[in-house]
């Protein structure tokens, strides 16, 4: 991967005329239609996301000035239903003081009634704990006076970085996990309590992670620092998300699994938590008043740095996915209201799968499928997505997702995007992960949104950008060895955003 299309790419370069930056992203081909995409310009993390008196909240690292990192904000969108989106003033926005440099992230509480942030103002460079409380209908936010809430990272620790916030209330109490690192040691959580979300005291590390006990490029590698962790309970397991970094590159979600007693949490397993790496970054998560505990995460952008400024906009919101425990590991599903968005359904003829064979009557780069899969020890399955086929037969371009079956219980899920797109300068690094396949059998879920990919292959995501260049629509179905299709349905999907929108709501 070149360092043109690194995360941050981007960071600091100087604004567009605003005027034009919301009908440029709009008109570009590659911009999703039902994912959450800001108005136009930058966005990043999930922040603040809650259900609050029913209506879900989804705030986000945003910059309305044009896609690139800078002067960031709280862009603000609410909905009913997880799938229809709706613009809100911005929430957040620097000011001078203690967050001159930027409003980064952080999440939403309920103080007895009062709707209150806490995110990391950024000052002279360092990010430092700040709080802000609302109104009533949460489009209002005032600044606390004394910001930062904590002056200074834990005493004596040496940090690289020290942002980022859980807070949780727990017997008559706050308590906040704050992402950092102990330098030439490992990523950290640092653990705080309060009494009233003002005043903290520091309780010590929830965890510290050794970086030296992985190799640097493994893809589970835990970095030096945590970012946007995140702790809740699933089912029977603990568990704590975090996003490893290091030296500003923004590497991958992991989660750990463990037993979080006391002012401690003593890990057992640490896992990928998506098997795009960082096309799922900075993930968030909070229960619903179902009881749902639903995660977004923030696509990052694949594509050159220049292709970037043309567009206007950079970074996809995932759609809102529950998460559940499942044999000791996190299991994941788009929430089932997206399937409101499902038109034109078409149904597969289940049948034996051999040789490639072009869907009929199914295209599209605006979809939803969903196939029940059966494959024998050794087999493989094969889909080919926004395929541009030569008249001679041949492969143009394609986006080919496989899952392999290894026999008993394992199997491979793989996304190959190494004929995606003719662009020379997109990201096309191979993406792969282990999937439970008890049996053979494999759900498959996948949701294409022109350049948002999500990939569901029994409860694991694959999380991806795509750009193919010649606009082709295909879908190719192939097998080595015995898959048969059991059952297999797809759908168009409409889009959610239908009005101009503007980029300060
Ligand atoms: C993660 C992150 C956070 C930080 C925010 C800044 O992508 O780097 O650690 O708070 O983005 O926008």
């Amino acid at each position: 991967m070149t360092d043109l299309i690194q995360a941050n790419a981007g960071r600091n370069a100087s604004p567009q005329p605003q005027d034009e930056l919301v009908a440029l992203a709009e008109a570009d081909r590659h911009r999703p239609r039902f994912h959450f995409v800001s108005p136009a310009g930058w966005l990043n993390d999930p922040n603040g996301v809650a259900q609050w008196n029913g209506t879900y909240h989804l705030f986000y690292q945003y910059n309305p000035e044009g896609p690139f990192h800078g002067n960031i904000m709280w862009g603000h969108a609410s909905s009913t239903n997880l799938v229809d989106w709706h613009d809100e003033p911005v929430a957040l926005e620097p000011s001078a003081g203690p967050d001159a440099e930027g409003c980064w992230s952080g999440v939403l509480v309920d103080d007895d009634g009062v709707p209150t942030l806490i995110y990391s103002g950024r000052h002279d460079g360092v990010e430092l704990p700040c709080v802000a409380v609302g109104s009533p209908n949460l489009r209002t936010w005032s600044k606390l006076p004394e910001n930062p809430v904590i002056s200074a990272p834990p005493p004596g620790v040496d940090v690289p970085a020290f942002r980022d916030h859980c807070v949780w209330k727990q017997d008559g109490k706050w308590r906040q996990v704050i992402g950092s690192g102990v330098s030439g040691q490992g990523g950290a959580a640092f653990l705080y309590e309060s009494a009233d979300l003002r005043n903290w005291t520091y309780l010590g590390p929830l965890l510290v992670g050794n970086a030296a006990a992985q190799e640097p490029e493994a893809s589970d590698w835990q970095g030096t620092m945590w970012e946007c962790v995140d702790l809740f309970r699933s089912g029977t397991r603990d568990i704590l998300v975090f996003s490893a970094w290091h030296e500003g590159d923004t590497r991958h979600p992991l989660y750990w699994t463990g037993t979080y007693t006391g002012d401690t949490f003593s890990p057992y397993s640490l896992l990928r938590l998506d098997y795009g790496g960082r096309f799922f970054y900075a993930p968030q998560s909070f229960e619903d008043q179902a009881g749902r505990r639903i995660m977004f995460g923030w696509l990052q952008e694949g594509r050159g740095e220049s292709a970037v400024r043309a567009a206007g906009w950079s970074g996809v919101m995932s759609l809102p996915r529950i998460t559940e425990e499942v044999q000791g590991e996190l299991s994941f599903a788009p929430v089932a209201e997206i399937a409101s968005l499902r038109r034109d359904h078409r149904s597969l003829t289940p049948r034996s799968l051999g040789t490639t064979e072009i869907l009929d009557g199914v295209a599209g780069n605006q979809l939803d499928l969903e196939l029940d899969l059966e494959l024998e020890p050794g087999a493989g399955f094969r889909l080919g997505l926004l395929a541009a086929v030569n008249s001679d037969g041949s492969t143009a371009e394609e986006t080919v997702v496989e899952v392999g079956y290894d026999g008993d219980e394992a199997g491979t899920l793989r996304l190959d995007r190494s004929t995606s797109s003719l662009d020379p300068d997109v990201d096309a690094e191979d993406k792969s992960g282990p999937v439970p396949l008890a049996g053979g059998k494999l759900h498959l879920r996948v949701l294409v949104d022109h350049s948002a990919l999500e990939i569901f292959a029994n409860g694991k995501p694959l999380t991806a950008r795509v750009y193919p260049s010649l606009d082709g629509d295909a879908i190719r179905l192939s097998a080595t060895g015995t898959v048969r299709l059991r059952k297999g349905d797809a759908w168009r999907m409409a889009g959610i955003f239908s009005n101009p929108r503007k980029l300060r709501p």
